[in-house]
């Protein structure tokens, strides 16, 4: 993955436990400053490994730790040059998961070897919305989750959010939300 999701982890890392652990991290990974290039591209391993050892500091397991971080992402990008990108891929939920794929488009044009994923609204009735997640990279489903999550708060929604179903390399999401 590119090096801004390394930084983002750390900026996550950082709030929450402060520079000592994150300092703690990059030994434990061998991490230095040259895993850290925003516009670099590295081994998913790498990027696991330092989400692995975050999860140790938290206290949490992986995937808990993977849910944090989708959600602590989207804050993340917001203040990122990417900012302005969100605010035009849609001021609701709705809008926002219909454009998804056109904004990580137009991410691709900086990072030109992002793989990115692809999402589509399959449903959307009564509260409920059904999203088809698609990636060539397993275990990212409590990322997807916290992303999802993150995107709901952004946009002053509350709810849940859930698998559906698998199949292959694609994974249904429904999410559920409060409104009375
Ligand atoms: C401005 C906001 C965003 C930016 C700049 C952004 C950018 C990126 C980048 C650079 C990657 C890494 C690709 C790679 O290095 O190969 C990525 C991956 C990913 N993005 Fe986004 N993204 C944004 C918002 C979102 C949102 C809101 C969602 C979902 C609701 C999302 C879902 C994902 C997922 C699941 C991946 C992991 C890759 C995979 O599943 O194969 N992203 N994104």
């Amino acid at each position: 993955m590119y090096g801004m999701a390394h930084r983002a982890l750390r900026q996550m890392m950082v709030d929450r436990l402060g520079p000592a652990v994150w300092a703690r991290i990059e030994r434990e990974t061998s991490t230095g400053p040259a895993d850290l290039i925003s516009l670099c591209v590295y081994d998913d391993s790498k990027t696991l490994a330092l989400i692995s050892a975050s999860a140790t500091h938290l206290g949490l397991p992986v995937d808990e730790a993977l849910r944090d971080f989708g959600r602590y992402w989207v804050r993340y990008a917001e203040l990122s040059s990417f900012g302005p990108i969100m605010d035009f891929t849609g001021q609701d939920l709705v809008t926002f998961i219909n454009n998804l794929d056109r904004m990580h488009r137009s991410v691709v044009l900086a990072m030109p070897d992002a793989r990115v994923p692809s999402f589509t609204l399959l449903d959307e009735t009564d509260g409920r919305l059904l999203v088809r997640y698609r990636s060539d990279r397993t275990g990212l489903e409590t990322f997807v989750i916290g992303l999802l999550e993150g995107l709901m708060d952004r946009l002053g929604e509350a709810g849940e959010v859930g698998v559906a179903s698998r199949e292959g390399n694609a994974i249904d999401f429904a999410i559920r939300l409060d409104r009375n």
